[in-house]
């Protein structure tokens, strides 16, 4: 990387053009990373694309994260569209891509080419992300050669958590050299990324350096050309265990659950609402 380009986060300062999947082949290109989270409302769309976050995600992560459900298979795409429809109205310069739910695009090209539609029309969205292996090749080659930007997803692959028999590092041994094939023909099929989650570091490491599209890794190592969370998990809102992969960089549930504490206290004790917040 030339000691001359600013990292990604301080270029939003002066140039505020969109980000197109051009931009991110350049940035691999150059060598730079750059950071991705997840978003499903206004307020932390607008906060992450102040920040110079340059891609957002409304990911199934939705569903166990915002929607109340105990994993990410339930949701919809009945559910999501609203989501991501908020976030991309709410933002002008990051790049949208929205997660294709379970069940929404396995059976075949067309049924994974009329939801990607769905979220592009009615969702506003620029681009689509879809779980899975060398099956998978034909929704790719039909998305990207219909003009819908597709990102897939391999390693640990959630919404198929029962098959793989829950949450299991993927790609040791032998299923390393797999998964660079994988990503590989993903790459062949048109796919303008990857993202590559819960494999061994050396693992990401050999498919970010197999493949000229950017790899955004989670729980698959510092080589990956970029990373992504979850982001109730990077600013701490989520609580209980947390997958090794998951720095918290804030503790957001105790400045919630303080907030929440001292307002019902000022409520109780009549010290809220006093004559500032009332009118005359
Ligand atoms: O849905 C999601 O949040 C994801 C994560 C791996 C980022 O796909």
């Amino acid at each position: 990387m030339s000691e001359k380009t600013p990292p990604y986060a301080e270029q939003k300062k002066t140039k505020q053009s969109k980000v197109r999947i051009g931009h991110l082949l350049k940035m691999k290109e150059e060598g730079r990373k750059w950071a991705m989270l997840t978003s499903y409302d206004m307020y932390t769309a607008q906060l992450f694309e102040k920040a110079g976050i340059p891609v957002l995600l409304i990911g199934d992560s939705a569903a166990n994260n915002v929607l109340g459900y105990e994993t990410s298979l339930p949701v919809t795409v009945d559910e999501l569209l609203p989501l991501v429809r908020a976030v991309a109205r709410s933002t002008e310069r990051p790049l949208i891509i929205a997660d294709l739910p379970f069940g929404s695009y396995q059976a075949s090209p067309e049924q994974c080419f009329h939801t990607s539609v769905r979220f592009m029309k009615e969702g506003l969205a620029h681009a689509v992300k879809l779980e899975g292996g060398f099956e998978m090749i034909p929704q790719v080659k039909k998305l990207s050669s219909s003009g819908i930007p597709v990102m897939a997803h391999i390693g640990f692959t959630p919404q198929s958590e029962h098959q793989l028999s829950g949450y299991k590092v993927q790609g040791k041994e032998g299923g390393g050299a797999c998964l660079v094939e994988l990503a590989e023909a993903f790459e062949e099929a048109g796919a303008f990324a990857l993202l590559v989650e819960m494999v061994p570091a050396h693992v990401g490491a050999s498919i970010s350096n197999a493949v000229k599209i950017p790899v955004v890794g989670i729980g698959a190592g510092s080589q990956c050309d970029a990373q992504v969370l979850v982001w109730q998990d990077m600013a701490g809102l989520r609580t209980g265990k947390l997958p090794r992969f998951v720095k918290q960089y804030a503790d957001l549930n105790s400045v919630l659950t303080s907030a929440v504490n001292s307002y019902i206290e000022e409520v109780e004790n009549g010290a809220f609402p006093c004559t500032e917040h009332e009118f005359d």
